[in-house]
Formats: structure tokens, C-alpha cells, sequence
């Protein structure tokens, strides 16, 4: 996970890349979620004040998406694609497999989610592991994401 940011260095972040308009939340929310790892509640404080609307609409959209954590994730993070190409290549297997080794480790260090399709569909199935995706990702890249190791 990224090193948190004060509000002043996103405050400015947000000034400097996204003008002050409404239809600019979704990318905004984007922006804070691959800053921080989640949607930290300062954070979409600070983006409802830059895009000028209410912190209940920029929380309304920022619940819409499965794809934007509103929590903090334990520690290591291991998405699998459940985007059709994926599903039909195996993903669900993957996942599976994924959720079995998270049970039996007893630990709550891993976060396992489910991700929309990458627009990676040509090498489906794929993970996604500290910010990089494996392509045709198989069940020794599942178990090595899980042990936070790297892929081969
Ligand atoms: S369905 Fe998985 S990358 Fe598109």
C-alpha cells in the first residue's frame, strides 16, 4: 500500500489535475483510490471541497462501485478478475483457491477481492497483486501472491 498523503499534498494534487467540476468525481475517486489503496474519508472530504458538491454525493458514487474500496485493506492485497473472459478461463478456480488458502492460513493479513474486467480479456485469466497484473495467471501465481511473493 502507497504512504498516506497529508491533505494539503492532495488538496493540491486535486488542483493541479482535475478542474473543479462535477464531472470530474468519478475520475477523482479514481485518483484517491489508487493513492491511498481506499477511499480514506479525509480524502473524499478534500474531493467534495475541490469539485464543489456535497460529501454525501461524492460518498453516494464512491459506495456505487465494487471496484472502489471504502475501507482500508489488511495488508496484502490479491484481486482476481471475475470479468467474463476470466470466468471463462478459470478465474472462479482461482478465486476459490485463493479463499481456501486465506481460511487455512487463519490470518487476516490478506485481502482477496473480486475485480471488474482489467481490459486485459486477451491473457484471461488475470490477478492483481501490489499495484501489477500476472497474465494467465494459474493457481502457483495465486499461491505466490498469497505468500506476497512475486510472480516467476
Ligand atoms: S475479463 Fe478479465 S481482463 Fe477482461
Amino acid at each position: 500500500m502507497k504512504e498516506k498523503m497529508n491533505k494539503e499534498r492532495l488538496a493540491e494534487l486535486l488542483r493541479e489535475n482535475f478542474p473543479s467540476e462535477r464531472s470530474f468525481l468519478l475520475p477523482v475517486l479514481h485518483f484517491i483510490h489508487e493513492e491511498f489503496g481506499f477511499l480514506e474519508e479525509s480524502a473524499l472530504e478534500e474531493a467534495a471541497k475541490h469539485l464543489r458538491v456535497p460529501v454525501s454525493e461524492v460518498w453516494g458514487s464512491a459506495t456505487s462501485y465494487t471496484e472502489l474500496r471504502t475501507r482500508e485493506p489488511s495488508g496484502n492485497v490479491v484481486g482476481i478478475c471475475t470479468g467474463l473472459s476470466c470466468v471463462l478461463k478459470g478465474a472462479h478456480d482461482l478465486l476459490s483457491r485463493a479463499n481456501k488458502l486465506a481460511r487455512a492460513s487463519g490470518s487476516d493479513n490478506t485481502t482477496i477481492e473480486e475485480l471488474q474486467c482489467g481490459f486485459l480479456c486477451g491473457v484471461a485469466p488475470v490477478l492483481r497483486h501490489n499495484h501489477k497484473w500476472t497474465a494467465h495467471a494459474v493457481e502457483q501465481d495465486v499461491i505466490n501472491a498469497m505468500e506476497g511473493g512475486t510472480h516467476p
